[in-house]
């Protein structure tokens, strides 16, 4: 039997990806290394220009087809306007997220209730209504970008490592739930990247020390560095990996 060639388990030739929060950051980063691995991507957020730009940025730059589309993952109608829409969805990345950082006894419960929807119960709409899908056509690879936070803490980060630990569980959970259907289930933990979402913390030089002192290789990660992980568990050389959580954190966890 001819064995395969291993660059070509990398290739997404011919499939269909969707990056929810694919409008900016790690999700606009990794539907760029998708398309250019050959795949079609839908990049969606709540801001359809944004989306809308970056798809075609990304169509100019890989020549691969790209669109943008609208959605709240917070609004289950949202979700579903999505897939009703996408067409049959190889690969998901569930990468939409926010965070907002206040002690517990500041923390208005519906920033929390509002961080934990997007993080957590997005994300679970957005697996939920790829499932049958991909039951059927017994193929899939959904992505859950969880986060260092989903592993470790950091103070006033409740809601936040709250909803990246329970990402983490819900993987697990959806990929023993899917195992025997074909469909894989794993998670990105992300360490510190300089995405809109941490561009506030640079007023703390102090925090941004802290951070970057927990982190074994000292530095911001670039956003290229999330495209090598998100490829492999997209792509058939991780056909043997489900239910696990890929730390791209610089060593953060290590210690
Ligand atoms: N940057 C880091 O260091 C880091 C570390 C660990 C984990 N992460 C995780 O990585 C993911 C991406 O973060 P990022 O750093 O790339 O942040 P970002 O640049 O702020 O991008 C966040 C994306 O999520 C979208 N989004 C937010 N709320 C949404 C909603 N309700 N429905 C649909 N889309 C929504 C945003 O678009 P709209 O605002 O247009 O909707 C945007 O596209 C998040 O899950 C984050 O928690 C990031």
């Amino acid at each position: 039997m001819r064995e395969p060639m291993v660059l070509d388990l990398f290739r997404l030739d011919g499939k269909l990806a969707v990056i929810t929060g694919g409008s900016k950051g790690l999700g606009r980063s990794i539907a760029l290394g998708f398309a250019q691995a050959g795949a079609t991507v839908v990049v969606c957020s709540r801001d359809l220009a944004a989306c809308e730009a970056a798809a075609a940025e990304i169509a100019a730059v890989t020549g691969q087809p790209a669109r943008g589309c609208e959605v709240d993952v917070t609004d289950e109608a949202s979700v579903a306007a999505l897939f009703d829409s996408a067409g049959e969805v190889d690969v998901l990345v569930n990468s939409a997220g926010i965070n907002i950082r206040h002690p517990i006894e500041d923390y208005p419960p519906e920033e929390y209730r509002r961080v934990v929807d997007v993080n957590l119960n997005g994300t679970w709409l957005c697996c939920r209504a790829v499932a049958a899908g991909m039951k059927a056509r017994r193929r899939g690879s959904v992505i859950n970008v969880s986060s260092t936070l989903g592993a470790v803490a950091l103070p006033e980060r409740t809601a936040y490592a709250a909803s990246k630990h329970g990402v983490i569980g819900m993987t697990k959970a959806l990929a023993l739930e899917w195992a025997s259907s074909g469909v894989r289930c794993n998670a990105i933990c992300p360490g510190p990247f300089l995405t809109e979402m941490n561009r506030p913390l640079l007023a703390q030089p102090e925090r941004v020390a802290a951070i970057l002192g927990a982190v074994a290789l000292s530095r911001w990660a670039e956003l290229v560095e999330i495209r090598g992980a998100a490829l492999f568990l997209a792509s058939e050389a991780s056909s043997y990996v489900t239910g696990s959580s890929l730390f791209v954190d610089g060593g953060w966890t290590a210690a």
